[in-house]
C-alpha cells in the first residue's frame, strides 16, 4: 500500500485527475433511471443553466462523515450535490444542483454544509442563488444532523432575503420541512409531472384525513401555481425551466444595492399607441385584457408574468419601458372584473415587495371595481389580507407611476399605488371613473328614499346614475385635487411613464429608523 502512494508530480498530477474523474463520473444506471423520469442530472442542469464553460465546482472531494447503517462503505466525492459559482449573461451567479442520483439527492450534514457555503459566498459577494432541487429531504441516516442542517440553511435563506436573488428551481421530489427553504426564497419554478411540494405526502394524508390525492394533484407544478400559489412559474420541461431562470434573472439586479441592468433600447420611447385610445369598452361593464395594454406600452411588448395562473384577477409581470426593468401590477378587467379579494391581494404584495427589495419600478395600471364582496372573504381575513398591498405599496420606495385605464372605487382606488399611498407619478385616462363607489350602488345608498318615493321609481334612478356619471364617474374630480397628476391621451402613455421614469432615477427616500416594519402577515 505505501509503495502505491504518488511520489513524484507526474504521479501527483495523475492521482488528481484520477480522483476528479472518479467524482465526475456518474453511475451509468442512476442516470439511465433519472432521463428515464425525462429528468436531466445534477451537471447536465447546471450546463444547461450556465454560460457554456464558465461553472466553476466547489467541495468536489467533500465526503460524508456517517458510519451509522454501514454509510461508511459508501462514500462518494462530491456527496448527493453539485456547488459552485459560474455566470449568467456574464453576470456571477452561485449553484447548487441536488444529485438525486446518490442517496437519492438526501440532505446530510455535508450537503448542507456545501451549499451553506455557496450561500455564504454569494451574500459576501452580493450574487444571486439559485438552487436545483431534486431530493429526498432529510438523508434518514443522519438523523438529527440533517434537520440541523435543513436549519443552517433556513438561517441563510433568511439573512440574505432582499439582499440577494434568491432562485429555486423544483425538478423532482421535495417534501416535509424541505420545502421551507425553497418557500423562503424570492422566486418558486417547478417543471410539470416531474417535480412535486408538499408537506405530508399521498400516503401520510390517506392515513390521517382519508382523503386520496396523487402526487401531481397534491403538489404537482399545476397546484401549485393555480391553487396553492406556492410556485411562481410551471414549466413544461426541464430545458424551458432553466431558460426562464435566465429569462427572469435578466430583469434583475445582482444584489440590493445595484440597479437591475438596462438593456441598450431599441424600441421607439416616445411611440404613441393609438390601438389604446379604444382598447377601453365603452360599457364600463364588459371587460378588457389588462395584458393588451401592458403589451402595447412596454419595449416590444415583451412582458414576463409571474404567477400567471394565480389570482388572475390580478396581473404581475416584469417588463421593460426604454430598457429600464420594471415590475408590473395590473387588476384584470377579463377575471372577476379585476376585483380584488385575498389572493390576489396576497400575490400582488409579494410581488410589489419583491420589486421593491430589488430597485425594480413599479408600474400599476389600476381598473378595479372594489374589494370582493361576501362571507368567504370576511372569514378568510380580507380585512389583514388585503390590508398587505396597502401596506407593500405605500412602503415601497422605488419609484412608483400609476395607469387609471378605468374604475378605481372605494378603498381599491386608495391600495392600488394612489397619491396617498405616496406613488410618484399617477396618470388617468379620460376613461377613468374614481369615486367611492360605482354609479348604481352609490345612487342606491344616497338616493333611496328619493327613488322609492317617485311616482317613477325607476326612470329616478336612471336618471340619478346618469347625473351621478356625469359628476363623479370621471377622473376630473381626483385631478382637481392633485390626486391625478394629469389626464392623459391613452396613445400617450408608454412616452408619458418613460419620461417620469427617467426622471425619477435619481428618487432617493428617507424612512424612519426602526428595526423593521410590521407588515399584517
Ligand atoms: C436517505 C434516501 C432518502 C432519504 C430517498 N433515499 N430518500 N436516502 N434519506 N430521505 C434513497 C433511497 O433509499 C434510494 O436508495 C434512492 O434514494 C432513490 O430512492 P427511491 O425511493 O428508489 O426513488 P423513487 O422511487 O423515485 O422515490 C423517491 C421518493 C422516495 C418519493 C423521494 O425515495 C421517498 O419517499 N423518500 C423518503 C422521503 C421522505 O420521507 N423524506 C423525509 C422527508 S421529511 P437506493 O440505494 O435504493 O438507490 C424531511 C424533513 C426535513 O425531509 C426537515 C427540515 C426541517
Amino acid at each position: 500500500m505505501r509503495d502505491s502512494y504518488p511520489k513524484t508530480h507526474e504521479e501527483k498530477l495523475a492521482q488528481l485527475q484520477e480522483l476528479r474523474k472518479q467524482a465526475l463520473e456518474p453511475n451509468p444506471e442512476a442516470v439511465e433511471k433519472q432521463h428515464a423520469k425525462g429528468k436531466m442530472t445534477a451537471r447536465e442542469r447546471i450546463e444547461k443553466l450556465l454560460d457554456p464553460g464558465s461553472f466553476e465546482e466547489l467541495d468536489t472531494f467533500v465526503r460524508h462523515r456517517t458510519y451509522a447503517f454501514e454509510m461508511d462503505k459508501n462514500r462518494p466525492w462530491g456527496d448527493a450535490v453539485v456547488t459552485g459559482h459560474g455566470k449568467i449573461d456574464g453576470r456571477d451567479v452561485f449553484v447548487f444542483s441536488q444529485d438525486f442520483t446518490v442517496f437519492g439527492g438526501s440532505l446530510g450534514e455535508v450537503m448542507a454544509e456545501k451549499i451553506c457555503k455557496v450561500m455564504d459566498m454569494a451574500a459576501k459577494v452580493g450574487a444571486p442563488v439559485i438552487g436545483l432541487n431534486d431530493s429526498g429531504g432529510a438523508r434518514i441516516q443522519e438523523g438529527v444532523v440533517s434537520l440541523g442542517g435543513y436549519g443552517d440553511v433556513f438561517a441563510r435563506n433568511v439573512r440574505c432575503s432582499g439582499v440577494i436573488p434568491q432562485i429555486s428551481v423544483i425538478m423532482g421530489p421535495c417534501a416535509g420541512g424541505a420545502v421551507y427553504s425553497p418557500a423562503m426564497t424570492d422566486f418558486i419554478f417547478m417543471v410539470k409531472e416531474t417535480s412535486h411540494m408538499f408537506i405530508t405526502g399521498p400516503e401520510v394524508i390517506k392515513t390521517v384525513t382519508g382523503e386520496e390525492v396523487g402526487f401531481e394533484e397534491l403538489g404537482g407544478a399545476m397546484t401549485h401555481s393555480t391553487k396553492s400559489g406556492v410556485a411562481h412559474f410551471a414549466c413544461d420541461d426541464e430545458e424551458s425551466c432553466l431558460e426562464d431562470v435566465r429569462y427572469l434573472l435578466s430583469f434583475l439586479p445582482s444584489n440590493n444595492m445595484e440597479m437591475p441592468p438596462r438593456v441598450e433600447p431599441t424600441d421607439d420611447p416616445e411611440r404613441m399607441e393609438p390601438d389604446l385610445t379604444t382598447i377601453v369598452p365603452d360599457d364600463p361593464s364588459k371587460p378588457y385584457d389588462m395584458r393588451d395594454v401592458i403589451a402595447l406600452i412596454v419595449d416590444h411588448g415583451e412582458f414576463f408574468e409571474v404567477h400567471e395562473n394565480f389570482a388572475r384577477n390580478i396581473v404581475c409581470g416584469f417588463a421593460r419601458l426604454d430598457g429600464h426593468a420594471v415590475g408590473i401590477v395590473g387588476n384584470q378587467p377579463a377575471h372577476l372584473a379585476g376585483v380584488l379579494d385575498i389572493e390576489s391581494s396576497e400575490k400582488a404584495a409579494r410581488f410589489v415587495r419583491t420589486c421593491d427589495a430589488f430597485n425594480i419600478p413599479l408600474i400599476t395600471f389600476t381598473d378595479v371595481p372594489g374589494f370582493l364582496p361576501g362571507t368567504a372573504q370576511e372569514w378568510g381575513g380580507i380585512i389583514r389580507r388585503g390590508a398587505k398591498l396597502l401596506y407593500a405599496f405605500t412602503e415601497a420606495t422605488v419609484p412608483k407611476l400609476t395607469v387609471v385605464t378605468r374604475k378605481a372605487y372605494g378603498g381599491a382606488y386608495d391600495v392600488m399605488a394612489s397619491k396617498h399611498m405616496l406613488a410618484d407619478f399617477n396618470f388617468a385616462w379620460p376613461t377613468a371613473e374614481i369615486a367611492v363607489m360605482g354609479p348604481e350602488g352609490a345612487v342606491n345608498v344616497i338616493y333611496r328614499r328619493d327613488i322609492a318615493t317617485s311616482p317613477t321609481p325607476e326612470e329616478r334612478r336612471a336618471k340619478l346614475i346618469d347625473d351621478y356619471k356625469a359628476h363623479f364617474a370621471n377622473p376630473y374630480a381626483a385631478a382637481e385635487r392633485g390626486y391625478i397628476d394629469d389626464v392623459i391621451e391613452p396613445q400617450q402613455t408608454r412616452p408619458k411613464l418613460i419620461r417620469a421614469l427617467n426622471m425619477l432615477q435619481t428618487k432617493r427616500v428617507e424612512q424612519p429608523k426602526r428595526k423593521h416594519g410590521n407588515i399584517p402577515l
